[in-house]
């Protein structure tokens, strides 16, 4: 066989395998907000389930809402699945996402359907966790530092460059941070507290889960992210502890929201409701990837899960701080008032 012939062979055979390679079902784009680890599994069992091929890409909660906000004229993704609420319902209350009611509601916990219930059903939870820190306890030794055990002890001067959290406009984890402090200091004190805490940044991170990595290989001695993020590495044998603050804290309801206009709507719901069923509700726990509390009533929490009864948790106010107004307004404020100021 000359050359041509031979290019014109495998020519032929690829424009027959084309259409056949291409799903029957279609395609679903997936923006995805948990950790990629978790993400991927969920794809791949997807696809498995359904025959729709899955396009996805993992950015942090504040940088997708921006992404949706900036393609609504023109939507690319289809359905947006984890992340903090908080920019969920923020998206919600400007008409950026499809209100949904799916059957599986019926099988959620409570404060799941109350989610749906405050966006008129643009968004659900899909899953709970709390806010709090790790620290690297063999530097923490090695430092010769008291162990942290509150909010105030990270401020302290011993903590000096030792804490990472991300940055609150990119992460959802560091935005329910600032509306936790606000919450449980009120708001002057919260930019007091935060404006000390500055002190002693190392890194303002665009993820909001990275922090826990850096605190589990000891680049940064503390990392404040949500309880379950730091679970992941301990259970991955890094010496952290992690601390529930002894003041309280707030917390997250993960959700999910379809993109309004999606050109895939149809393999949008079908994704939206094999998410709420225990079978995908238990995924990330199997792979270990996710100890989440699920917001399917039958999707049991892995046994390492931080247990949301035993953490003082704080009466966050999600539709408020998860309203346009607030948390533009304290995000604009953090920008000026926090992450100018000299170290
Ligand atoms: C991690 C957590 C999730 C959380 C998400 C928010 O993936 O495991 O529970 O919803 O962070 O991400 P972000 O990067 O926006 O803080």
């Amino acid at each position: 066989m000359n050359a041509r012939k031979w290019l014109l062979g495998i020519v032929a055979t690829l424009g027959l395998a084309a259409p056949l390679t291409a799903s029957a079902q279609g395609e679903l784009v997936l923006y995805c907000t948990v950790q990629e680890e978790w993400c991927r599994p969920m794809v791949a069992a997807f696809e498995k389930a359904t025959g729709i091929k899955v396009l996805m890409t993992r950015k942090s909660s504040g940088e997708f809402y921006a992404q949706i906000k900036a393609e609504a004229a023109n939507p690319r993704g289809d359905i947006w699945w984890g992340g903090t609420g908080d920019p969920h319902l923020q998206a919600a209350e400007e008409g950026l996402t499809e209100p949904y009611k799916s059957p599986k509601l019926a099988e959620l916990q409570d404060w799941a359907v109350r989610q749906a219930e405050a966006s008129q059903f643009r968004t659900v939870g899909i899953y709970a966790g709390a806010l709090g820190y790790s620290y690297n306890t063999e530097q923490l030794k090695k430092k010769n530092i008291p162990e942290p055990k509150c909010w105030s002890d990270l401020i302290k001067p011993a903590f000096k460059d030792e804490v990472q959290v991300a940055n609150p406009n990119s992460s959802g984890t560091s935005y329910t941070m600032l509306a936790t402090m606000v919450q449980l200091m009120g708001e002057d004190k919260a930019f007091e507290y935060l404006a000390a805490l500055h002190k002693n940044i190392n890194q303002y991170t665009k993820s909001g889960a990275a922090p826990a990595r850096a605190a589990a290989t000891g680049e940064s001695l503390v990392g404040i992210t949500f309880q379950h993020d730091a679970v992941v590495q301990a259970v991955g044998g890094a010496p952290v502890k992690i601390v529930s603050p002894c003041e309280g804290t707030g917390y997250e309801i993960g959700s999910m929201s379809i993109i309004k206009g999606a050109k895939n709507m149809d393999n949008a719901k079908k994704w939206y409701d094999w998410a709420l069923t225990s079978e995908a509700q238990s995924i990330g726990a199997q792979a270990k990837v996710s100890y989440q509390v699920p917001s399917n009533k039958n999707a049991s929490a892995p046994p390492q899960a931080p247990k949301l009864a035993e953490i003082k948790l704080i009466n966050y106010d999600f539709v408020k701080y998860g309203s346009s107004a607030e948390r533009k307004r304290l995000l604009t404020k953090w920008d000026k008032d926090i992450s100018t100021l000299p170290k």
